[in-house]
């Protein structure tokens, strides 16, 4: 067993400042960690709660490109942005700080020079892509190309985002410039690699023997990475935007981005604590917690350990509680595709309403698979939980004491079974709330939780202290102080997850943090009787359909927006003659008649004028257009196509249609009304 360390180093992945952050990049990261340091500060243990923006790499590069701007620009603007989202939320950092931070550029350049020293690294030449349009060399996601895994056809140099692989440049099918669209060539250039595989045998002992204890889906993933076995990593890149190699002679050159993104952590800290900086990361009785999400597993498990294994003066992580993925309506959240909810414009829509998204959030993190956000689970967990069970039993409480008591906490007596039931759980939700949150469980610890509230909301159900009162007043002086007891517990023990509520509630119940600490938690005297309480108010107010369909609404248009905005026409069919083309006769018809085929969901039967003659023509349009809709229109139409029989009527010809980018069906029509046959050519 290892002794309680005497402080705890807490990392939140540094999120890319190349876009605002949503709800995927909570879930998984920044709630649990929030909930972790609030929860250790409210043990009174020592903690420095790390975070920082990313501002290198070469999607940042690609950002500025695209927006004309410089890349300082990009991350200046979203640094800010992110910073404040966070806030906004009480992910509650010591330090929230930036790489382009000179402190950052500094450490980093330290740390490698270190390494560089000592000989830490192998220099090797080797051919990589180069754009001669652009006249750089093309690293990670400037390189485009097809997945040789999956198929995906916009895989990047470094990762397919489809089915996850991490990729190589070369390994890329068909590759193209993300700058200038250009196929590249091959240059020698010469980087600095990372040895892993020298730390093969050490990772194999450090992660496989002696964490076994880190989270399936963590421990599992550097095992597979461990038995495929390791190869010498690339550590700086041909870019002009990052961190310089501090090097004669690697002019042009800067780290690479996941080389020098996690020294943050440590920039950071120097950064907050100048001066006690490495007695966090310096000590062996120093516990370093990485939060992340699973794409950031490698990084963290182990080039980020082997990095500090080779440098030496450093902590090794403690454990990396990484999370999977979160879905946004049963879809992968996409920046690119605009499938996603941004805090900020949450923050706009549902002012006030932080806490709710915390709970959803954590209620149904994605702590062991991907899990799913749905706008219809947010306003049920908000409604019926949230209002219906945690709100509910406060307000009762609070108010009845108003009613009864005039607002002062009444006296308990004998206690009776539901009572001392009710108080039993009080006392337990300490140690099962701690557990949890120990072990990572965060879900469980919320829930854990929640079962107070729904302990407090079913003992006034049963006990029904608005009837005991005609008949029994001192039985309800009883009941209310057990009621208000819970009360005070749930404001003690929410306080990780929701602490805007927790405090909300403090001031209801007119009981400060020192009265309602985590310490006192369990104790069934959390407020004295003759305690004056403050005004009822509700802590919760519910969500409307409305605002629901609005959000599904918003999304829906931004896809499409997306959509738009990513069709391509089509590549061009192979040449034809005039002769291939005069061998079609294309007229405008008009449709007389037209209904559904029987039993059949697509097909539309057409009486149409030809101006020839009339005839039955079928088309497979039910789904798009509405039979009624059809009747009367012109419409372009091949008359001498072969007749073909469909569900046993016969076909004599073909209707035209344009197919928008999202599928949609338009009508062929002349822009003004023409005699029924006249050619199209
Ligand atoms: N920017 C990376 C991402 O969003 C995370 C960097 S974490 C750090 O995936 F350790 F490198 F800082
Ligand atoms: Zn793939």
């Amino acid at each position: 067993m290892k002794s309680t360390p005497k402080r705890y180093l807490v990392t939140s992945a540094l999120p890319y400042a190349n876009g605002p952050v949503h709800i995927g990049h909570l879930a998984g990261v920044y709630i649990p960690a929030d909930i972790y340091c609030r929860y250790l500060r409210l043990r009174g243990r020592e903690v420095a709660f790390i975070g920082g923006s990313d501002e290198h790499g070469v999607p940042i590069t690609i950002k500025a490109r695209q927006q004309g701007c410089t890349p300082q620009q990009v991350v200046d603007r979203y640094h800010e942005m992110i910073k404040q989202s966070f806030a906004d939320f009480g992910i509650s950092f010591d330090v929230y700080s930036r790489t382009s931070s000179q402190i950052h550029h500094k450490t980093a350049s330290d740390f490698f020079r270190k390494l560089y020293e000592e000989g830490q690294f192998v220099e090797k030449t080797s051919d990589q892509y180069y754009d001669e349009e652009a006249g750089q060399f093309l690293a990670d996601r400037y390189i485009v190309g097809g997945c040789p895994h999956c198929g995906n056809e916009k895989a990047y140099g470094d990762q397919c985002e489809k089915c996850g692989s991490t990729l190589s440049p070369t390994e890329l099918v068909n590759p193209h410039s993300a700058i200038s669209g250009s196929k590249p060539v091959m240059r020698q250039t010469s980087h600095w690699y990372l040895p892993l595989d020298r730390y093969e045998a050490w990772l194999k002992q450090w992660i496989l023997e002696e964490h076994k204890e880190w989270k399936p889906n963590v421990y599992g993933q550097c095992k597979s990475w461990l038995d495929n076995g390791l190869q010498p990593r690339a550590v700086s890149r041909d870019l002009d935007w990052g961190v310089q190699v501090p090097v004669e002679g690697a002019q042009g050159k800067v780290l690479y981005v996941w080389f020098d993104a996690p020294i943050g952590y440590i920039s950071n800290t120097i950064e907050l604590l100048p001066d006690k900086w490495e007695t966090y990361w310096k000590s062996e009785d120093s516990k370093l917690v990485h939060f992340i999400g699973k794409d950031n597993i490698v990084f963290h498990c182990i080039i980020f350990p082997c990095m500090l294994k080779a440098h030496g003066d450093f902590v090794l992580p403690d454990n990396v509680p990484a999370n999977e993925f979160l879905n946004l309506e049963n879809d992968k959240i996409s920046t690119t595709r605009g499938w996603a909810v941004w805090l900020h414009e949450y923050l706009e829509e549902f002012p006030g309403k932080q806490d709710v998204l915390r709970y959803v959030l954590c209620a149904n993190a994605p702590e062991t698979k991907d899990n799913n956000f749905t706008w219809r689970d947010f306003q049920d967990r908000n409604n019926s939980e949230l209002v219906a069970i945690f709100g509910n039993f406060v307000n009762r409480a609070m108010v009845l004491t108003q009613k009864y008591f005039d607002g002062k906490v009444p006296p308990s007596g004998t206690l009776t079974d539901v009572d001392k039931a009710a108080l039993a759980d009080l006392r337990a939700v300490k140690t099962a709330v701690e557990d949890n949150l120990e072990s990572f469980r965060f879900r469980e610890a919320l829930r854990e939780a929640m079962n107070l509230a729904r302990t407090g909301n079913k003992y006034l159900a049963d006990t029904e202290p608005w009837k005991v009162i005609k008949s029994y007043e001192e039985r309800v002086k009883t009941i209310l102080n057990v009621a208000l007891q819970l009360s005070a517990s749930l404001a003690i023990v929410m306080e990780p997850f929701m602490p805007f509520t927790s405090q909300k509630l403090r001031s209801l119940l007119n009981a400060d943090s020192a009265t309602l600490r985590w310490d006192a938690l369990g104790s069934e005297a959390l407020l004295p009787a003759g305690h004056r309480l403050g005004e009822p108010a509700l802590l919760f107010d519910k969500v409307e359909d409305s605002a629901i369909e609005a959000q599904l609404q918003k999304l829906e248009e931004m896809k499409r927006k997306s959509d738009a905005q990513a069709y391509h026409a089509e590549p061009q069919k192979a040449l034809c003659s005039l002769d291939d083309f005069q061998k079609m006769d294309v007229r405008i018809v008009k449709i007389l008649e037209a209904e559904r085929v029987p039993k059949s969901k697509k097909l539309i039967k057409m009486l149409v004028d030809t101006g020839i003659d009339q005839r039955t023509v079928l088309s497979g349009v039910a789904e798009h257009f509405d039979p009624q809709a059809l009747r009367g229109k012109q419409v372009a139409m091949l008359i001498n196509l072969a007749p073909r029989s469909i569900m046993g009527a016969e076909s004599q010809g073909m209707i035209l249609y344009a197919e928008d980018f999202d599928g949609t069906l338009r009508l062929v029509q002349p822009a003004t009304e023409v005699k029924n046959g006249v050619k199209v050519s």
